[in-house]
C-alpha cells in the first residue's frame, strides 16, 4: 500500500522496525521543509504574516488531534515530545497530587518502561502501590484478570492499548466501561494503537491517552497527552516557562493559562507539530479500519509461512495487530537481526524495552517483526526466504 510515498522505499529495503519508529511520507517531510523555508516564526507571539500561517498550521493540528481520537474538544489535547513525556506529564502532575500511600494502580509485565518507571518512581516518592494483573497463556490481558486485581483500593488502571512485543489488542472499551463504574481512572499508553487502528477517547471513558508523532508516519520529537478537561484543570505542569503563564509579579505571585497552554511552556516543537498533523491527515485519508485490517491480513500470512520453517518460534501468533515477536531455535535474537540486515530486512532484537515479559514469555530477547501500511506480501516473501536459510546465520554473522 502506496509504497511509493515513502521515499526511503526507493532503496530495496524491507522495513520491519514500525514498532520502534515509521518512516516518513513526503507529505510530512514536504510541510516540515516548508515551515523552515517559507514559514519559520515561533508560534502565539508574531503578527507577521510567516507567524500567522505557522499558527494556523499549529492550532489545526491540534484539531485534526480531537477529530482523530475524538475527544470532546482540542483543549484535551496537549502537544509533548512522546508518549513517554506524556505518561511522565500524567504520573507526576497529576497522579502525585491525588494518590495517596496506599492507593492501588493496576499495570501489567507487557507493559513498556515508559508505562512503569514513571509508577515505581512515584512508589518511591509517595507510597502508591503498584500491582500487575495476570496475563493469559497467550500473553494477552483479559477483561476477567482486570475485574479480578481490581480491590477497593484500586484508584488507577493503566495500560497499552496494544502491546509493544505481543501485540495484543486489549478491550479498552469494555475495560474503560469498568474503570468509569468504580471511579477508577483509565490511562492508556496509545503509542502502539493510535498510529494502526481506530482509538475513540471517548466511547473508551479514557482518562488520559498518550501517544507518539514519529510512531504514525510523524516527525521526532512530537507527542500528544489527551486528557478529560476537568482533570486537565486539576493536573499541574511539570515544566514552567513563557506562553505559559498569564503573569508573574516580584512577590512570587503569578497566573497559569487554562489548558492546552498551561502544559506547553516554552516555545514547542513546532515544525514537528505541523509534521504530525500532514501525518494525521494521511492516516484519515486511508482510514484507520482499513489499515488495521490490512496489517492484520499481512501478520496472517507471515503466520502460515513462518510456520511452514520447522526451527522457528512463534510467541504471539494470534493477536490481532502486525506485530510478531520469534526467535529461530538456538540463536540469540540479535544474531538473527544482524543476518536479516545482510539482507537489507529491518527488525528489531531485544526486550524491546518490556523487561518485566520475560516472567511470562521465558525467554529475555526475541526478534520483532512489526508491520505498518506499507509493507507487502513481497516484503515477508524476503523475510521468509532469508529465514528458510536461517543455518547460514553464523557464516554471515561471524
Ligand atoms: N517503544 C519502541 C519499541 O517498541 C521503542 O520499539
Amino acid at each position: 500500500m502506496h509504497k511509493e510515498d515513502f521515499p526511503m522505499l526507493e532503496e530495496d529495503i524491507a522495513y520491519f522496525d514500525n514498532g520502534a519508529t515509521t518512516l516518513k511520507p513526503k507529505s510530512v517531510v514536504l510541510a516540515m521543509d516548508k515551515y523552515y523555508t517559507e514559514h519559520t516564526s515561533n508560534i502565539h507571539r508574531g503578527d507577521y504574516d510567516a507567524a500567522i500561517i505557522t499558527n494556523k498550521l499549529y492550532d489545526d493540528t491540534r484539531k485534526l488531534v480531537k477529530n482523530f481520537v475524538n475527544c470532546n474538544s482540542d483543549k484535551e489535547v496537549i502537544f509533548t515530545s512522546g508518549t513517554t513525556m506524556s505518561i511522565n506529564m500524567v504520573v507526576f502532575g497529576y497522579m502525585k497530587k491525588h494518590l495517596s500511600k496506599g492507593d492501588e494502580v493496576l499495570l501489567t509485565k507487557s507493559e513498556h518502561a515508559s508505562n512503569v518507571l514513571p509508577w515505581i518512581r512515584l512508589s518511591e516518592e509517595i507510597g502508591i502501590v503498584i500491582k500487575y494483573m495476570d496475563l493469559s497463556s497467550d500473553y494477552s490481558l483479559s477483561v476477567e484478570s482486570v475485574e479480578k486485581a481490581i480491590t477497593s483500593k484500586t484508584r488507577v488502571i493503566s495500560i497499552a492499548h496494544v502491546t509493544n512485543v505481543i501485540g495484543d489488542v486489549r478491550d479498552i472499551e469494555t475495560i474503560g466501561m469498568i474503570c468509569a463504574s468504580k471511579g477508577i481512572l483509565f490511562c492508556v499508553d496509545g503509542a502502539q494503537s493510535v498510529p494502526h487502528i481506530k482509538v475513540d477517547f471517548k466511547k473508551a471513558n479514557i482518562d488520559f491517552l498518550s501517544f507518539s508523532g514519529h510512531k504514525m508516519l510523524g516527525p521526532t520529537g512530537v507527542g500528544v497527552l489527551v486528557g478529560k478537561e476537568r482533570l486537565l484543570d486539576d493536573m499541574d505542569p511539570i515544566c514552567y516557562g513563557g506562553g505559559m503563564n498569564s503573569y508573574f509579579e516580584a512577590d512570587n505571585s503569578y497566573e497559569l493559562k487554562k489548558t492546552p497552554a498551561k502544559f506547553e511552556a516554552g516555545t514547542p516543537p513546532i515544525a514537528e507539530v505541523i509534521g504530525l498533523g500532514e501525518a494525521i491527515k494521511y492516516l484519515m485519508n486511508i482510514g484507520m479500519d482499513k489499515i488495521h485490517d490490512y496489517e492484520v491480513e499481512l501478520k496472517k500470512y507471515l503466520v502460515a509461512e513462518l510456520e511452514k520453517i520447522p526451527n522457528i518460534i512463534l510467541y504471539n501468533k494470534n493477536s490481532e495487530s502486525g506485530i510478531l515477536a520469534f526467535n529461530v531455535e538456538g540463536v540469540f535474537a540479535q544474531e538473527t537481526s544482524i543476518y536479516l540486515n545482510h539482507y537489507h530486512i529491518y527488525v528489531r532484537a531485544g526486550n524491546h524495552c518490556t523487561k518485566m515479559l520475560k516472567d511470562n514469555l521465558n525467554v529475555k530477547n526475541t526478534v520483532r517483526v512489526s508491520m505498518y501500511l506499507y509493507n507487502t506480501k513481497s516484503d515477508i516473501d524476503k523475510l521468509v526466504s532469508a529465514l528458510k536459510n536461517s543455518q547460514d546465520i553464523f557464516k554471515i554473522v561471524i
